[in-house]
């Protein structure tokens, strides 16, 4: 009966702590969008959220439905879940798009960069934007096509949304990360907007690779293409593809360089804050035979407290039933 009594009242204690742990945790998700941002995105979505739209031509006197170019659709789901979803479109375009047809300004309009807005910005420094463009501008990306490749063209204004730093489930943000990549290097279109060269076939190109699907799944392009930096978690260096990261070694070893790239999430505050700590990365660390103790030792130490609080709380019961 005691035991029984002491475990149930260890039960309700944890859940009286972990409740507003875990609202902590999601606190950061709830950023709130106001009635007025989709009432005043909604006049814009009401023709770029669908693959149709209607207007009405004063020179035939009625409603007309066209086509909307695909490339100019916004997907209204994506975009209220992205990083800039408490915006209202024309905070990043002109007013003039409220006007139907749009003036031809419009698409001669300078577009904003990231860092026209985030750059010196206090509350974005965890970011470190200004590294983050100094590795860009070092990129061969970059180097090739000066003028026309930007941050923008791999992140999509409308739909980019911070993974690596806050998904917990690794498989979706490595897809997530290598999605972007891919937008050019499985998509003609996209890739011809910079160069007029063939574009080489991202499977055949590593087909040297060993089991390539499955290390499609468990690594990111950039994990072999980006030149390793320690100041930022996401690196943005793409090297020239001569200096690719060829040798097995490199990442199946003890010193593996995923350390340093993949897995160095881990180790940011907010991640262990909202205590990542599945299974999934054991097992991830296991296979490369690195830090694998980084969580274990996580755990034993979350076992002894509570096991700490649960003697406590015995001896507390048991002074106070005594007396
Ligand atoms: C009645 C339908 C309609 C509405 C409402 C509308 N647009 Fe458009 N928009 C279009 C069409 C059609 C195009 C492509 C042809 C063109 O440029 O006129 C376009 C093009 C654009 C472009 C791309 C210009 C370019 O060529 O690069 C931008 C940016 C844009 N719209 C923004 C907006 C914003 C912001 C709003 C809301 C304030 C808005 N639009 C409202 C129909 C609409
Ligand atoms: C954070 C800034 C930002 C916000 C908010 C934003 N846009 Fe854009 N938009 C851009 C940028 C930058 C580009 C140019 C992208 C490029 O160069 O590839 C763009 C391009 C476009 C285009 C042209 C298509 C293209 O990809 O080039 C359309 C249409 C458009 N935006 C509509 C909208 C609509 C509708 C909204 C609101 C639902 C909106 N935008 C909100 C920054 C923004
Ligand atoms: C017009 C100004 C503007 C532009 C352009 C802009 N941002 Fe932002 N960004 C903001 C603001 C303001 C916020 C905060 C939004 C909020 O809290 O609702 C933000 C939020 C973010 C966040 C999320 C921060 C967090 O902790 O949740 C990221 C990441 C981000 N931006 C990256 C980018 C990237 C990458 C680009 C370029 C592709 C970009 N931004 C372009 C103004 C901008
Ligand atoms: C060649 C493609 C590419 C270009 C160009 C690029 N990025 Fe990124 N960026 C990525 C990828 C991939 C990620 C990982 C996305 C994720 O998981 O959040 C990323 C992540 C980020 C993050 C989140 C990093 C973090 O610490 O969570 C920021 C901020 C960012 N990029 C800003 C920029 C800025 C600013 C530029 C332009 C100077 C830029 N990016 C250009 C591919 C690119
Ligand atoms: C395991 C490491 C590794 C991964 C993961 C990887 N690459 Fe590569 N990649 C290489 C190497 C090495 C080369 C050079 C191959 C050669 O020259 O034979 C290369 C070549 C390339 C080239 C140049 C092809 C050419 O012939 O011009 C492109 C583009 C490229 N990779 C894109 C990607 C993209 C996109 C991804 C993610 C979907 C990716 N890579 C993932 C190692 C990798
Ligand atoms: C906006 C389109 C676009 C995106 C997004 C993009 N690339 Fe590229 N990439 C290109 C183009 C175009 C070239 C060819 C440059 C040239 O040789 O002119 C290229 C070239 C390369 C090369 C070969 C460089 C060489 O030495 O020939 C590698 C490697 C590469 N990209 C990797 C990546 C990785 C990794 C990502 C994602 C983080 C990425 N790219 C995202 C357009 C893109
Ligand atoms: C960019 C880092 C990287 C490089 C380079 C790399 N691998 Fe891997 N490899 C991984 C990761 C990550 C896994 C997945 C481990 C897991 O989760 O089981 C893996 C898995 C494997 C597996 C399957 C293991 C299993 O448990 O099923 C084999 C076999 C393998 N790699 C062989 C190679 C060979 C051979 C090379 C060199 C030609 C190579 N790898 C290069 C990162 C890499």
């Amino acid at each position: 009966m005691k035991i029984i009594k002491h475990f149930l009242f260890a039960i309700v204690f944890l859940t009286v702590i972990g409740a507003p742990l875990s609202i902590l945790a999601q606190e950061e998700e709830a950023k709130v969008i106001d009635s007025y941002t989709y009432e005043q995105n909604d006049n814009c979505l009401k023709c770029h959220g669908h693959s149709t739209y209607t207007y009405y031509n004063e020179g035939v006197e009625r409603d007309i439905k066209d086509r909307m170019n695909p490339y100019f659709i916004i997907d209204s789901t994506e975009y209220y879940v992205s990083n800039h979803r408490t915006f209202v479109c024309v905070d990043c375009h002109s007013m003039e798009c409220e006007e139907f047809p749009h003036p031809a300004e419009v698409r001669m309009e300078p577009k904003f960069s990231c860092l026209d807005c985030h750059a010196g910005d206090e509350a974005y420094a965890k970011y470190d934007f200004e590294k983050i463009d100094e590795e860009f501008q070092k990129s061969v990306h970059y180097s090739k096509h000066t003028e026309d490749f930007s941050c923008n063209s791999c992140h999509n204004p409308h739909t980019y949304k911070i993974n690596a730093r806050t998904n917990a489930n690794m498989e979706e943000f490595i897809s997530y990360d290598n999605e972007i990549c891919l937008t050019c290097h499985a998509d003609i279109s996209k890739y011809q907007l910079l160069t007029t060269k063939e574009n080489p076939n991202v499977l055949e190109t590593h087909s040297w690779l060993p089991n390539q699907v499955m290390h499609f799944k468990k690594v990111r392009c950039i994990e072999c293409h980006a030149e390793i930096n320690n100041d930022i978690l996401v690196s943005h260096n793409i090297l020239p593809k001569e200096k690719a990261v060829k040798q097995c070694v490199e990442c199946h070893s003890k010193n593996s360089r995923l350390l340093a790239s993949l897995y160095k999430y881990q180790f940011t505050n907010e991640r262990s804050a909202l205590g990542f700590s599945n299974q999934e990365m054991l097992d991830e660390n296991y296979v490369i035979g690195a830090n694998r103790n980084y969580y274990l030792n996580v755990l034993s130490i979350g076992l002894f407290v509570i096991v700490l609080i649960i003697i406590f709380i015995h001896a507390m019961l048991r002074i106070f039933i005594k007396h």
